[in-house]
């Protein structure tokens, strides 16, 4: 066939919330898999006991890419439990859980440039920068980097 020419077929767009078309099977390892999988995220709560009294601290989520065996992990400490080494032990135990448990081959973490207590945590357990999306968030008037972290599950294994 020759090239397409719009003088003898319209080309038209139409604006949609999802692809309409059905993907051949040849056709889906250009896709991300969220195109293919739907995995809710896996999140993990976790609590301190005081006094008695069970408190929720803070939580690791891990949004699931299931055929990669790869999560992009998203975490917090409530602003009071911050500072005194509770976000690393929450990670160790995130990261035991997910590469014996959730059986991942990876995690993957996109930290904003200013999130400095971020990077250093994510760094102290081993985690590598493997990229940056230049300017690719914004905050207060202007735009930052994002760093990409990554762990593979045979560098967490030597830890
Ligand atoms: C990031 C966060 C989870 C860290 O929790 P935390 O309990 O304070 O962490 P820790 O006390 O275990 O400290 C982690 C590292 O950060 C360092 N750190 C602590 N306070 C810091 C600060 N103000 N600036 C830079 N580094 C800091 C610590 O030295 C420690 O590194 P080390 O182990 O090499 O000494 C917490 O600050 C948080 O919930 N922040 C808001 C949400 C967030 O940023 N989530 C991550 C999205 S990617």
């Amino acid at each position: 066939m020759g090239k397409f020419k719009q003088e003898d077929h319209k080309l038209t767009f139409r604006v949609s919330e999802d692809i309409l078309l059905e993907l051949p099977e040849e056709d889906v390892m250009y896709f991300s898999e969220r195109k293919i999988t739907k995995a809710k995220p896996v999140v993990l709560v976790f609590s301190v006991e005081e006094d008695g009294r069970i408190e929720k601290i803070g939580f690791v989520e891990f949004d699931l890419r299931v055929l990669n065996r790869n999560a992009y992990i998203t975490y917090y400490v409530s602003p009071v439990w911050r500072g005194r080494g509770l976000g690393k032990l929450m990670l160790k135990k995130a990261f035991d859980f997910a590469f014996r448990e959730l059986n991942l081959h990876r995690i993957t973490a996109e930290v904003y440039e200013y999130n400095e207590r971020s990077l250093k945590l994510l760094e102290g357990l081993g985690f590598h920068r493997e990229g940056i999306l230049k300017e690719a968030k914004y905050h207060d008037g202007r735009y930052w980097d994002i760093i990409i972290l990554g762990m593979l599950r045979e560098n967490w294994k030597d830890r």
